[in-house]
């Protein structure tokens, strides 16, 4: 019986056959799942103040059931001074005003369980915001004092503390350290901040640090919450006596030729995260959580995710991959074999609310050599842009993402094909990045304009009518409302749909393995058993389609005629194939 074989390929043990991967109640829905990031800010507005907030999610919760998603991650959406888009919290247990009550969230939670959608926040214990009450309380106390010990103060260099206490940059530019005034008037202390000086870093070292982050996320698992992806989550600890750095870096990214990063990627973070699985695990109904880890490489993301630490983590090494069938190939193959090791699934994707989005990295060249760039400052400049290869390709990547073993996340926006919008002016600019890189980077506001669902002008839908968006929406945007693509057999939309709905049904989709097939140069071919063959060309030629292949999903027309059975892939397309069962 074909479907029970299948179930010895997977890697986490009997996956019931016949449920398909959408299954709610599986207990391991969290390692097919596809998560679809909800960037609040950007996602809908259900009051017209022009910033998205619960009521929107809670009115377009439809939306994402038609789209087939098994899960929600909601950005933070706690009382923040919005210095770094939410980044900044105040206060943990609680809802930001513009963005609702907390009402709104338990409503949000029960009608998301109802939709059949998981729903996970997003913790952030690297740093709080600067309006904290700890920090307030820490400015206002002595140096020295336990109001300070929860943060990382220390005294300045040279004459008069003048000079920050080491040389850390701070990841939108500009020193990592800022120096703060005491009550009496007098220059004081300086305190870090890995990212905007509105995010004071917190001391892990501190128990009291430990123990609040343990009780905030009770907090939200006893609300229903079902799992948190955690920000910077490699970043929490720094190395004792905050050593210099020695080289000008920046970014989230700790550099492969160094293994004792002073404050990325350092062992003692792992102890905080078994905890962290100690109080998921005390819950009787599965609590997940996915790292966000910028790490050197797939073994040290790999231990991020050992069986009693997290559950899984962006897989940003894929996202990092240009375009091209060898450099893809061989980081499936290294994912699949590191996370397998530990028994974590893998997860894949390819856009999210800090990198380009993926059409518009996708329809530049791309690297030859090493890892493919994923901010505006970084990329081949726009002249090079062609959205419409950008958008092909994205449609192969879509069936490629949905087709490899493990979890996939989706950026909001991904499913309509959305751009990254480059020409937003520069009074519209809000990431902190802009303004700290002296007005060199323009940041991360051009993923984050809001969505487009309907009408033929701004605000298309995002808010009511009169509603002016927190960031403009390009006029472009007519073309790609969901309301514009929802008829539509050819959108990337309905491709989406079509993609995610047969993920859901097919045995051989979501957790297990894969088998390469042979291919010409440039192709990617892999079975997955039962019965199941995905095809992308990143060649520059069409090729043949396997002899006898039923197509189930084409990323795009096939060429060859219909004569000829639409037998050939063309360039930059992807399909997929109902095949006969490997032997095994
Ligand atoms: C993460 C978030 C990013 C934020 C940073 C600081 O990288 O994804 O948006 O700016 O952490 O919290
Ligand atoms: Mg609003």
């Amino acid at each position: 019986m074909r479907t029970g074989e299948s179930t010895s390929t997977t890697m986490s043990g009997p996956v019931s056959s016949g449920t398909g991967n959408g299954d709610p109640q599986r207990a391991d829905w969290w390692r097919s799942a596809v998560v679809y990031q909800l960037y609040i800010r950007s996602f809908a507005d259900g009051d017209g103040d022009g910033i998205g907030d619960i009521t929107g999610i809670r009115a377009h919760l439809g939306h994402l059931r038609d789209l087939g998603v098994d899960a929600v991650w909601i950005n933070p959406w706690y009382p923040s001074p919005m210095a770094d888009g939410g980044y900044d919290v105040a206060d943990y247990r609680a809802v930001e005003p513009v963005f609702g009550t907390a009402a709104d969230a338990a409503l949000l939670v029960d009608e998301a369980h109802a939709t059949g959608l998981r729903v996970l926040l997003d913790i952030v214990p690297n740093h709080t915001s600067d309006r904290h009450s700890w920090f307030v309380e820490a400015l206002a106390a002595e140096p020295g004092s336990p109001a300070r010990a929860r943060y990382v103060f220390r005294p300045g260099r040279g004459a008069g503390g003048a000079q920050a206490p080491n040389d850390w940059r701070s990841v939108f530019g500009g020193p990592a350290w800022t120096r703060v005034t005491d009550p009496d008037g007098t220059p004081g202390e300086w305190y870090l901040h890995l990212f905007d000086v509105a995010q004071p870093d917190l001391d892990w070292t501190n128990p009291e640090v430990v123990a609040e982050f343990e009780s905030i996320l009770r907090f939200w698992f006893d609300r229903g919450v079902d799992g948190f992806r955690i920000d910077v989550a490699h970043g929490l600890v720094k190395a004792d006596g905050l050593p210099d750095l020695g080289v000008e870096e920046k970014g989230l990214l700790s550099p492969a030729d160094r293994d004792d990063h002073p404050f990325w990627d350092r062992d003692g973070v792992h102890d905080i995260y078994r905890g962290w699985r100690k109080v998921a695990d005390s819950y009787p109904e599965r609590r997940v959580f996915v790292a966000e880890a910028w790490v050197s490489s797939s073994h040290r993301l790999a231990r991020y995710v050992r069986p009693d630490e997290l559950h899984s983590a962006f897989n940003f090494h894929y996202l990092n991959t240009p375009w091209d069938a060898a450099a893809l190939r061989r980081v499936v193959d290294r994912t699949i074999a590191t996370l397998a090791a530990v028994d974590a699934p893998p997860t894949w994707v390819m856009s999210n609310h800090d990198v380009v989005r993926h059409v518009s990295r996708l329809g530049r060249p791309q690297a030859v050599d090493g890892p493919a760039p994923y901010s505006l400052a970084d990329l081949p400049p726009v002249e090079t842009l062609d959205l419409e290869l950008g958008t092909r390709r994205a449609r192969a990547a879509a069936l490629l993402m949905f087709a490899l073993p493990g979890g996939a996340y989706v950026y909001q926006g991904d499913e309509l094909g959305l751009w990254e919008v480059e020409d937003l002016p520069d009074r519209s600019l809000q990431d902190p990045t802009w303004e700290r890189s002296g007005h060199t980077d323009r940041g991360r506001d051009g993923c984050r304009v809001p969505l487009p669902w309907s009408g033929t002008a701004s605000p298309f839908g995002f808010g009511p009518a009169a509603t002016e968006p927190w960031l403009p929406q390009p006029a472009g945007f007519a073309d790609v409302t969901v309301a514009a693509q929802e008829g539509d057999p050819s959108s990337m939309l309905s491709l989406y749909r079509s993609a995610l709905a047969l993920r859901r049904t097919h045995p051989a989709l979501g957790d297990g393995t894969l088998t390469w097939l042979p291919s010409a140069p440039g192709v990617l071919a892999f079975a997955r058993d039962p019965g199941f063959t995905c095809v992308v060309n990143l060649s520059a030629y069409p090729v043949a389609l396997p002899a006898g292949a039923d197509v189930l999903l084409a990323g795009g027309p096939l060429a060859g005629g219909p004569l000829a059975g639409g037998s050939e892939l063309p360039p930059d397309t992807a399909v997929w194939l109902a095949t006969d069962t490997l032997d095994g």
